[in-house]
C-alpha cells in the first residue's frame, strides 16, 4: 500500500476529555533503545509531521537502565527526547503520561503509592517534559493487590486535576471494576491496556464496555503481543499474512488496522525507534479492512 502520504488523520479522531486526537498516536517507549539520539528525535518530529497528535510517554521510560535494559552510555529519558524534539509544543498535541511505576537511577524500579510519591512523579513528568500542566496522566495499575486502595491513589491525582497540574485522568492495566471503584472520584478518560488480534483477548467485553461508556480504550503491544517489552518478530499468524497480501500491506499494518477497527474509541500507539516502521504504521491508519478480513482475523 503506498504510505507517505497517508497521515495519521486517515483514521479519524476522537475526543480524549475536551482534547481531540487523531486515532493513530504514538508509543514513545522504544526511542529511547536506539544510542543514535538524532534518530529518536526524527522519529518524533516525523511522527507529527504525518498527523500524530496524541503521544504516549513516561517517566520511567529511560535507557539504559530503565524499562528496556538495553544499551549502554548516559540516560536516555524519553520524555526528555520528546521535549527536545517537539517543545515549543505544538496546540493539539497531547502528551499521555503514566504514573505508579517509576525508575530511580540509584533505586531501579520504584512504585508510587502515596499522595506525596504520585505528586512527586507528576512533577518529574512536568519537569522532564517543561510543561506547566500535563495532558493525560494514566494511573499504572499492577496485578498485584496494592498497599494502598485505588480510590486514594486516584484520589490523590484527582486533587492533582483540580489544582490544574493534569488536564485528564486515565487508568492503565485496569479492570472493568476499577472504573466503577473510581467512578465518583473524577472522570476517566482512557484505559490503556495491552491487546493485539492474537493477544490479550480476554479483554474483548472491555473494550466493548469502554466503548458504550463513551471512554477510549488505548491497546499497547498491539504489535508486539505476548512478547510484550521483547518486541515484534517475524509474523508466524496465517491469517495475519493472508490478509496482508490481499491489500499489499504488511502484517504490522494489517495488526494496526485491526486495532483501528475494533471500535471509534479504539486508539493506536504503536511504538518504533525507525524512521521507515512509523511511516508505515502511521500509513494503517488508511488501511480498510473488509467484514471478511475480519472474520478471518477472529
Ligand atoms: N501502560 C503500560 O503499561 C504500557 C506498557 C508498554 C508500553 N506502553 C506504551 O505503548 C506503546 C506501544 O507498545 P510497545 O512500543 O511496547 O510495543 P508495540 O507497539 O506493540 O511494538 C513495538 C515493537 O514492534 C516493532 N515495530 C514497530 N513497528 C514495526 C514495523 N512497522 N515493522 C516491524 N517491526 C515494527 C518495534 O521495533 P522497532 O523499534 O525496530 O520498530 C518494537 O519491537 C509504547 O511505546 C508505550 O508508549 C504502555
Amino acid at each position: 500500500m503506498p504510505t507517505e502520504e497517508i497521515t495519521a488523520a486517515a483514521a479519524g479522531t476522537w475526543v480524549l476529555g475536551d482534547r481531540t486526537v487523531n486515532r493513530m498516536g504514538f508509543g514513545s517507549m522504544r526511542i529511547t533503545a536506539d544510542p543514535d539520539r538524532d534518530r529518536a528525535l526524527t522519529v518524533l518530529r516525523r511522527a507529527v509531521e504525518l498527523g500524530v497528535n496524541h503521544i504516549d510517554t513516561a517517566a520511567f521510560y529511560v535507557s539504559p537502565g530503565g524499562t528496556l535494559r538495553v544499551g549502554t552510555g548516559p540516560a536516555r529519558y524519553a520524555t526528555e527526547l520528546i521535549r527536545a524534539a517537539l517543545a515549543p509544543y505544538p496546540a493539539d498535541l497531547v502528551i499521555a503520561t503514566k504514573v505508579g511505576p517509576g525508575y530511580d537511577p540509584r533505586d531501579g524500579f520504584t512504585e508510587a503509592l502515596t499522595p506525596a510519591q504520585l505528586r512527586a512523579q507528576v512533577e518529574e513528568n512536568l519537569r522532564r517534559l517543561g510543561r506547566d500542566h500535563l495532558d493525560l496522566v494514566n494511573l499504572r495499575l499492577y496485578r498485584r493487590p496494592s498497599a494502598v486502595p485505588l480510590a486514594e491513589r486516584f484520589g490523590a491525582l484527582a486533587d492533582l486535576r483540580a489544582a490544574g497540574l493534569i488536564r485528564h485522568l486515565g487508568l492503565s492495566n485496569a479492570r472493568p471494576e476499577h472504573l466503577d471503584e473510581v467512578r465518583d472520584i473524577a472522570p476517566v478518560v482512557c484505559v490503556q491496556n495491552a491487546y493485539g488480534v492474537d493477544a490479550y483477548r480476554e479483554d474483548d467485553e472491555f473494550v466493548r464496555l469502554c466503548g458504550a461508556r463513551r471512554i477510549a480504550y488505548v491497546p499497547f503491544f498491539a504489535l508486539a503481543g505476548t512478547r510484550r517489552e521483547a518486541g515484534a518478530t517475524a509474523e508466524r499468524n496465517e491469517a495475519l499474512l493472508a490478509v496482508a497480501r490481499a491489500h499489499d500491506a504488511t502484517p504490522h499494518q494489517v495488526r494496526l488496522a485491526w486495532t483501528l477497527h475494533q471500535g471509534p474509541h479504539v486508539l493506536a500507539i504503536p511504538g518504533t525507534g525507525d524512521p521507515e516502521h512509523l511511516v508505515a504504521n502511521i500509513a494503517a491508519a488508511g488501511l480498510r479492512l473488509t467484514p471478511e478480513d475480519l472474520a478471518r482475523l477472529g
